[in-house]
């Protein structure tokens, strides 16, 4: 494919909230399910999904541009590859996100360092959720997304077999049981909020749900797995969870974190999006090697190992 002109650049991001719009409305009426089984006219496929039918051609018109649905004749739709992720485990609940509550908390974002979510909902993120339990389990089930590559980075590490892995807001247990499942003497904890929608019996025996807050305490364990957890929050905010865990954790502990460390340059990268929604959200951030370091060190970890995806750290 040719570059973009510099036009076309601009043009790309300026029609971005369109198209997480767009992404969200169709996720939301599940249009990627109902052509799982072939192409379908659009009168026939808006009845099904409840939809004003040339409103869904415009929809489904503009994401094919895209590639996201294809036009196979006039008003005839088929999947696409990229439409099928909608399919996968998560993404639908991600975009359902992306276009709901989160696009209404970037509008009012400007360069002032101060998170939007709280002035837009009047209460911080993790609160709303739990006063709204359909979105939290779509974002319970959003967090998913991606997690085959989590349990692969952890499941690769050094283990002992028979270690006790504290998941510190673990979220419904995904990334804990994938891991316990290539593991079979491993043992563990899903460390989170009581509001986190979960199914505690799927998780198996050999994982406890314990529901607390982090800033005040953490179980004790031997390795303490934090999976996009402190790219949510500020330095000061992140270093005190840290800081639970220091005093929970015995001598030697080991610390594992699952967060992009931002690389210098200008590669196109993901995380340098999802930092401007970690400050829209909660004042958070992603960090690149200097600023991991800073944070890790100064909470009194000694850092073992520092990549994008996984650092590895000890308590002393
Ligand atoms: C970005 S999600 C990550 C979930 C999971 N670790 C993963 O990788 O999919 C952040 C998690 O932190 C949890 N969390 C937020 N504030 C918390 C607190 N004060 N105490 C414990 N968990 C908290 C949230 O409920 C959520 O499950």
């Amino acid at each position: 494919m040719s570059e973009p002109s510099p036009e076309g650049r601009i043009w790309d991001l300026l029609r971005g909230a369109l198209g997480t719009r767009a992404l969200a409305i169709v996720a939301d009426l599940r249009v990627a399910d109902a052509l799982a089984e072939g192409p379908r006219g659009i009168e026939e496929l808006a009845r099904e999904v409840g939809a004003d039918a040339e409103t869904l051609h415009r929809l489904l018109r503009a994401l094919a541009s895209d590639g996201v649905f294809a036009e196979n004749e006039p008003g005839v739709f088929r999947n696409t590859d990229p439409s099928e992720v909608l399919r996968q485990s998560g993404w639908d609940d991600f975009a359902h996100l992306f276009g709901g509550v989160w696009l209404r908390a970037i509008e009012p974002l400007g360069a002032t360092g101060e998170p939007t979510f709280p002035r837009v909902f009047d209460t911080d993120f993790w609160s709303w959720l739990a006063d709204h339990p359909g979105e939290r389990a779509a974002f319970d089930r959003a967090m998913e997304q991606g997690k085959e590559r989590r349990i692969e980075r952890l499941a690769g590490l050094e283990w002992r077999g028979d270690e006790t892995v504290v998941d510190v807001g673990g979220g419904n247990g995904a990334n804990l049981a994938g891991l316990l499942e290539r593991h079979p003497r491993l043992s563990g904890i899903v460390f989170d909020l009581p509001e986190t929608v979960r199914d505690e019996e799927a998780l198996g025996d050999r994982v406890t749900f314990v529901e607390g807050n982090f800033f005040d305490t953490v179980p004790a364990g031997d390795v303490y797995v934090l999976s996009t957890i402190l790219h949510d929050w500020d330095d000061e905010r992140a270093a005190a969870i840290l800081g639970t865990i220091r005093a929970a954790a015995p001598s030697g502990a080991r610390l594992v974190l699952i967060e992009s460390v931002i690389q210098p340059g200008n590669e196109p990268d993901g995380s340098k999006w999802l930092d401007l929604l970690m400050l829209t959200l909660f004042g958070g951030r992603e960090r690149d090697e200097a600023q991991w370091r800073e944070l890790i060190e100064g909470a009194g970890f000694e850092i073992e190992r520092l990549e994008d995806g996984l650092i590895q750290a000890k308590c002393p």
